[in-house]
């Protein structure tokens, strides 16, 4: 197939598009290189089925040049992370929102399958243990920086939703719920990688909150495979579907067994919602996915523990770290 990633060189997308070309498939990334690295690529770079052309979803032109001719489309890039959406308010509306629309409507004119990530955040604070896919949103106020990230997604899905009921488009919406693994960036304010560089360099990790806030974490690996199955799935079409791990892990103690994990003497300090989001003690408590419709639709299984995302970011930020290094002196 000939397919189309946007987002290609970020931390899921990179993963995809490798998994993809293994597979025979052709693909193009496309990527603005915000929060993407070319490194992240490097599997792939100089391999005759792939190519990555440096721009953004927001050029429609672009984006509707790019669809032309594609079979699949990945829609991955989006503004991720806190930090992102907190001090890039605006451009990440628009980012989310607007190129979001750009995708949609090229994936439309051109037929090809889309598949568009959302994200487990759109259920806010709903404090249900099992989420499915039909349960309420329970939503701060929108002009909460917290929020603002889960309305924008949450728009994304009603225009899919749109797309799919009016023009027909063959489309499938993931619910990703907290993915991590090797490749995905701490800077941008994403609790593991974050956590493991500041162990392997001694200094403090911050945890928000209480730190009692539950996270369930699934390994990129295992939910690669399930994006490649659901986008060609009739069955999916105009469907949300969860995909994430049902395993809760609290902050402070992901915290621990980083600390453990790395043999680190760094210490664990607390700080204010405020400090992140901008705005007072607004987070999602409890969110654990029910993810019984995407193993019936696409086989998915979050089989890796939370030990072995957490040894594997642990290799990633080692040799970053060595990278580094190596180019400083
Ligand atoms: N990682 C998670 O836990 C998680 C959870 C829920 C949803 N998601 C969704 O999965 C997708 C991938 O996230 P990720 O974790 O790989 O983050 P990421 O930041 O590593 O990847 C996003 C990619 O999009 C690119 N990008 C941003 N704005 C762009 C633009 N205007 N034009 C073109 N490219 C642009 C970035 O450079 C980056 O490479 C996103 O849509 C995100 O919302 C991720």
């Amino acid at each position: 197939m000939r397919c189309l990633v946007t987002g290609a060189a970020g931390f899921i997308g990179s993963h995809l598009t490798e998994n993809l070309i293994v597979s025979g498939h052709e693909v193009i990334g496309l990527d603005d290189m915000s929060t993407g690295r070319q490194e992240n690529l490097a599997a792939v770079s100089e391999h005759p089925r792939f190519g990555l052309v440096q721009g953004s979803i927001l050029d429609a032109t672009l984006v509707d040049e790019l669809t032309a001719g594609s079979d699949w489309v990945f829609h991955l890039a989006a503004a991720v992370g806190a930090f992102v959406i907190r001090d890039r308010p605006l451009a990440s509306l628009r980012t989310n929102i607007h190129g979001t629309e750009n995708v949609a409507e090229a994936a439309s004119r051109h037929d090809a399958r889309l598949l568009v990530a959302s994200t487990g955040e759109i259920y806010g604070k709903n404090a249900t243990v099992g989420l499915r896919e039909d349960a309420d949103r329970v939503i701060g106020s929108p002009l909460r920086s917290r929020w603002t990230y889960a309305e924008a997604k949450a728009t994304d899905e009603s225009l899919v939703d749109g797309y799919v009921r009016e023009r027909g488009l063959r489309a499938v919406i993931v619910r990703l719920f907290n993915t991590a693994g090797p490749r995905q960036n701490g800077r941008y304010g994403m609790v593991i990688p974050r956590f493991v560089r500041r162990a392997l360099t001694g200094r403090p990790l911050t945890v928000f909150g209480t730190g009692d806030q539950t996270r369930c974490f699934c390994h990129v690996l295992d939910v690669i495979p399930a994006l490649v199955r659901l986008v060609q799935s009739d069955q999916a079409t105009g469907l949300a579907v969860n995909l994430g791990s049902s395993q809760q892990v609290s902050i402070a103690q992901l915290a621990r067994m980083v600390i453990a994990m790395t043999s680190s003497s760094s210490a664990i300090e607390h700080s204010s919602y405020l400090d992140v989001y901008g705005s007072g003690d607004e987070d999602m408590q409890r969110p654990v996915p029910d993810c019984t419709l995407a193993g019936q639709l696409a086989g998915f299984d979050a089989t890796r523990p939370l030990a072995e995302i957490i040894q594997s970011v642990i290799a990633d930020q080692w040799s970053r770290i060595a990278t580094a290094a190596a180019i400083g002196t």
